[in-house]
């Protein structure tokens, strides 16, 4: 699928390319952004490269991710995209995360009305999915802030950080 470019009011949503890994790095080597992930925190560059390849580098057929820059200083701050991208169900799960320096602010609702906006649109999808853990509540907040309901919660599908957990499943439909 393609990597898409899009401006905002404050940001640059753009593709992610090598000479962002130091940014990926910085973070998803983080604890903060990786509290409510089953994936622990990065620990090297050559790590971050790794991630990279899979989860950012353009070019695959199911998913995108694109960093999010400040228009105002070209800084990178965070990354979004959609994953599990299926065209004949014309649906994709979206993700998220930003340096915490920056939480508070309204960026990622900024980032994430842009993204639903290019799936709706440009892209086709009729739903958009995103699951997140019922503690992570800065998540559930910018879910529901931006129309996704809440459908249901999977039981104990997940175990880090030494206990198991529900998995809150959210979905936001085209109209
Ligand atoms: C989840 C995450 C992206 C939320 O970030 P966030 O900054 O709280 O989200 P928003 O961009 O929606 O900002 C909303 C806050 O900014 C405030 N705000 C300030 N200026 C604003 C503006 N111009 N527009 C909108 N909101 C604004 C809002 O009032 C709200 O404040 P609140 O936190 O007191 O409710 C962030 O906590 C994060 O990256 N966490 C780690 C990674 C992660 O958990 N990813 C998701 C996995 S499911």
């Amino acid at each position: 699928m393609e990597t898409p470019s899009i401006t905002t009011d404050r940001l640059r949503l753009r593709p992610v390319t090598e000479t962002d890994i130091d940014f990926v790095f910085k973070l998803f080597s983080r604890t903060e952004t990786n509290l409510y992930s089953e994936d622990p925190d990065i620990k090297s560059l050559k790590e971050a490269k790794e991630m990279y390849v899979r989860y950012m580098k353009p070019g695959s057929d199911t998913h995108f991710r694109v960093i999010i820059e400040l228009t105002s200083t070209t800084e990178p701050i965070g990354t979004i995209g959609f994953y599990n991208y299926i065209t004949d169900y014309r649906r994709a799960e979206m993700g998220y995360d930003l340096l915490k320096e920056y939480w508070g602010q309204g960026y990622m609702s900024e980032a994430v009305q842009a993204i639903i906006k290019y799936g709706f649109e440009e892209l086709g999808l009729v739903r958009i999915e995103a699951t997140v853990d019922p503690e992570n509540i800065r998540s559930i907040k910018v879910l529901e802030r931006n129309g996704f309901k809440h459908e249901g919660t999977l039981r104990k599908r997940y175990y880090y950080s030494g206990k198991w957990r529900d998995e809150l499943f959210y979905g936001l439909i085209k109209e």
